[in-house]
């Protein structure tokens, strides 16, 4: 056996502890499997004293993890810190920079900075990994990267926040509107104290930012992905869904289109029989469509301390092995600069729900305007009569484009006949 890689990890929340916890469980199964031992050296957090669960007393303790990045005993960094910028951004840099190889599962560092960081790593010959940083104990970027590597991909669509997934599964389980859910989960500590990062959908643009990258070899483009979250997301239009087929989940869509790779991140209603229309709870799942594969789907748990901790580990796997990827495919020099789609080309099927005064003629005047500008209807409910009164209108639409869906919107919002601003939920046919 040949000597030991010694880690340093910074960061002894939820993912560094799971890590800690797995190399010390699995030290056997992982020196066989690795040729060679992985040593944790030392570790870093805010708080020393206090109990993480975990005997950390007979390991160097770092008050600064910037010192891990200058210290001989440390081959490789596991920042388990987060944020893309601060003290995880300067540790990583700084470890880049003296030749220490990194592993992180910091989602915002790679796509905020994954180019600067990869260039770093390509100048002095490190590793930077991050398995963890997408879809937490779903191994998705060594699939594009390895084993779905000889594939072209029209299509990849993922669940990958799973506070998005448990609240829309409890919404509908429970049957309870969004805020109501949202402060339970956070009372339960199921959402962060800020749940904006995940229920805005930054988290997930995050993540599909990422697997844009690796899937076409290009650039992390956060700036190009169209983000929505599920705010606005209401029990009411769960139940329509239902209806129709569908059940309604936070989607982070990359695509091929025409005029460029598309990336959105929205609600989206899907067939509730597919597979990613089954995935309820905390669970994440990832489908990804290629030309020689065609479709492959993953499914698993994206986040908690053992399934993040199981990709973390894997990656310091990889290093012990020797088995080294460039960070995003290709050398950075040789990422394409691809074209980007804007959400006004996409060519999507459409649910539209309006709450418009009963009378006749109301139909009439809407499809006029869906006639306009050439988008055809596909079904439509009417909940209620009520002469008068308001009552609800539901229809769908088959495949129109997305910039003629916003102006028909606006156009139908307009009307005197219509009560409310329409919902209008993009339907995902996978
Ligand atoms: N949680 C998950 O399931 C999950 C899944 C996938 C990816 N990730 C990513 O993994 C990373 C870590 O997430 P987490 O959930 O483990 O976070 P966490 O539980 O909040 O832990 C963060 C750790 O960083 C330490 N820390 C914060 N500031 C520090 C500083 N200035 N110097 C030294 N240590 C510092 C904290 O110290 P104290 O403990 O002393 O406060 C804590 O141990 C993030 O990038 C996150 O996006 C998390």
């Amino acid at each position: 056996m040949s000597s030991p890689l010694r880690i340093g990890i910074a960061g002894l929340g939820t993912v560094g502890r799971g890590t800690l916890q797995i190399i010390i469980s699995q030290a056997k199964l992982i020196e066989q499997r690795c040729g060679k031992k992985i040593e944790v050296v030392g570790v870093s957090a805010r708080n020393k004293h206090h109990n993480r669960g975990i005997d950390i007393s007979h390991l160097q303790w770092f008050d600064d993890p910037m010192q891990m990045a200058s210290d001989p005993k440390i081959d490789v960094v596991v920042e388990m810190i987060g944020g893309s910028e601060g003290v995880a951004k300067n540790l990583v840099e700084a470890s880049l920079k003296a030749g220490k190889s990194v592993v992180t599962a910091n989602k915002a560092l790679i796509a905020h900075h994954g180019i600067e960081l990869a260039k770093l790593a390509e100048k002095s010959g490190a590793v930077l990994a991050f398995e963890a940083a997408v879809a937490g104990g779903i191994p998705i970027i060594k699939a594009l990267r390895d084993g779905l590597a000889a594939n072209q991909f029209s299509r990849i669509a993922g669940i990958m926040n799973g506070t998005c997934n448990y609240i829309l599964t409890a919404m509908w389980e429970q049957k309870r509107d969004f805020d109501e859910v949202l402060a339970d989960a956070m009372a339960k500590g199921y959402a962060e104290a800020d749940p904006s990062f995940d229920v805005d959908g930054i988290d997930t643009a995050h993540k599909l930012a990422i697997l844009t990258s690796l899937a076409y070899a290009c650039a992390p483009a956060i700036g190009e992905v169209y983000i929505e979250g599920i705010r606005r997301v209401t029990l009411r239009d769960m139940e329509f869904a239902a209806e129709l087929g569908y059940v309604i989940k936070l989607l982070g869509i990359t695509a091929t289109t025409e005029g460029g790779i598309l990336q959105r991140v929205h609600p989206c209603m899907v067939p509730t029989s597919s597979p990613l229309g089954s995935v309820s709870g905390v669970y994440n799942a990832v489908q990804v469509e290629g030309d020689s594969v065609g479709k492959v789907f993953f499914e698993g748990r994206g986040a908690g301390d053992g399934p993040t901790g199981s990709s973390v580990v894997a990656d310091i796997m990889d290093i012990a092995r020797g088995t080294v990827y460039k960070p995003f495919t290709l050398p950075v020099a040789s990422l394409a600069a691809l074209p980007f789609a804007k959400v006004d080309a996409l060519q999507s099927s459409y649910y539209l729900r309006l709450s418009v005064t009963d009378k006749p003629g109301v139909l009439a005047e809407v499809t006029a305007i869906f006639k306009n500008e050439n988008i055809s209807l596909r079904s439509f409910i009417q909940r209620g009569h009520a002469p008068g009164e308001a009552v609800e209108l539901v229809l769908t639409t088959h495949e129109a484009l997305e910039l003629s869906m916003q102006k028909a919107i606006a156009a139908i919002a307009k009307l005197d006949i219509v009560r409310a601003q329409p919902t209008m939920i993009r339907i995902e046919n996978i």
